[in-house]
């Protein structure tokens, strides 16, 4: 009986090592230790074993079994190596060179995002960050923009189910939901919310509405977002800033207006126009860049701010509209389709 079983491990040794598919492994498995296999047949001969051999006869049973079963799960996790490199094909060295491409090249996007960043930490701002998934707090509730504003509404805007939870955000309001993002200026309540005053901040970042994509709108694009907050901070200052920015990214001819608009976390606020007829492909007199106007009040009220002692402006414009004036490019999704032939433009 001992040598039998001794021979059976050396028999599932020699079996299973050569086994190289599941079908085979299988049937070696229901061979050895299946309801018919030699295993359980050797243990129904335990009755004919004399009594005091028994305990040993048990014991070797048991280490046989277990000598079987570690030598099926190396079978089977060596089955599954092979299964799994059969689907990813044969190896790949990742360290040699791609002769095809050369070295990279920045993405225009990325381009005019660290000139932009570059040109305001010239003047003082220095760079603030923010998560694309906020709470409607962050978004707009902290921002004076009231339930029913239109942003707020499901057809404009990404929200997450009701049971989705994310750590990263702090402050929500019981009830409220989970967005992707609509605007940068929720990094605005973020940063007065974290530090004190005086604040010179520039957020650039990825931001999410509903939309349908054609030449000049996509769901997802890319904003630049200013905060500045200090005493005295008027509207000549606002428009100084802009004047500068813009001359510094585009030329000196660039010229910039402001129209009357609403925002709610701005009073006044404006829309900012820009005029760059020396450039490229821009055809009209004006065009439309971004939203601005002075902190209100409420919004530093609500990050406990006194307002009787701070203001401010803030400002907020898509990067993709400024790359395309910049570059002469006249259909926004070339931006997202990382067509090499674009790309390489950019060198
Ligand atoms: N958040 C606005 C938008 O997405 C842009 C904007 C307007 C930003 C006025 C501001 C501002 O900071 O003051 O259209």
């Amino acid at each position: 009986m001992q040598e039998k079983l001794n021979g059976l491990a050396v028999k599932a040794q020699t079996d299973l090592a050569s086994l190289t598919t599941r079908p085979e492994f299988e049937a070696a498995k229901a061979r050895l230790v299946g309801p018919h296999g030699e295993l359980t047949a050797l243990m129904k001969q335990m009755g004919a074993v004399p009594k005091e051999e028994r305990p040993a006869v048990g014991k070797l049973i048991n280490e046989t079994k277990q000598r079987i079963q570690e030598l099926l799960d190396a079978g089977l996790a060596r089955i599954e190596a092979r299964e799994m490199q059969a689907q990813l094909g044969p190896a790949v060295d990742p360290t040699l060179p791609t002769p095809d491409f050369g070295p990279g090249t920045y993405h225009p996007l990325t381009l005019v995002r660290e000139e932009m960043c570059r040109i305001l930490r010239k003047v003082g701002f220095t760079v603030a960050d923010g998560p694309e998934v906020e709470s409607e707090y962050y978004c707009f509730d902290a921002l004076n923009t009231p339930a029913d504003h239109p942003a707020r509404d499901a057809q404009d805007t990404f929200y997450f189910p009701d049971n989705a939870r994310f750590g990263n955000v702090s402050k929500k309001i019981d009830g409220e939901k989970y967005l992707l993002r609509t605007h940068t200026s929720s990094v605005q309540i973020r940063t007065m919310l974290q530090g004190k005053p005086p604040i010179r901040i520039v957020s650039p970042g990825r931001v999410y509405r509903r939309d349908t994509t054609d030449a000049t709108h996509s769901a997802n694009f890319n904003q630049i977002e200013c905060l500045y907050v200090d005493k005295n901070v008027t509207v000549r200052d606002l428009k100084a800033l802009l004047d500068y920015i813009f001359t510094s990214l585009l030329g000196p001819d660039t010229k910039t207006r402001f129209r009357p608009h609403y925002f709610s976390y701005t009073e006044p606020s404006f829309e900012v126009d820009l005029s760059a007829r020396h450039l490229p492909k821009v055809k009209k007199d004006w065009i439309e860049i971004g939203g601005c106007g002075m902190v209100d009040p409420a919004v530093f009220a609500e990050v406990g701010y006194d307002p009787e002692v701070w203001t401010g402006y803030a400002f907020g414009m898509g990067l993709e509209r400024l790359a395309m004036l910049l570059y002469g490019i006249d259909d926004i999704r070339y931006f997202y389709q990382n067509d090499l032939r674009f790309l390489k433009q950019f060198a």
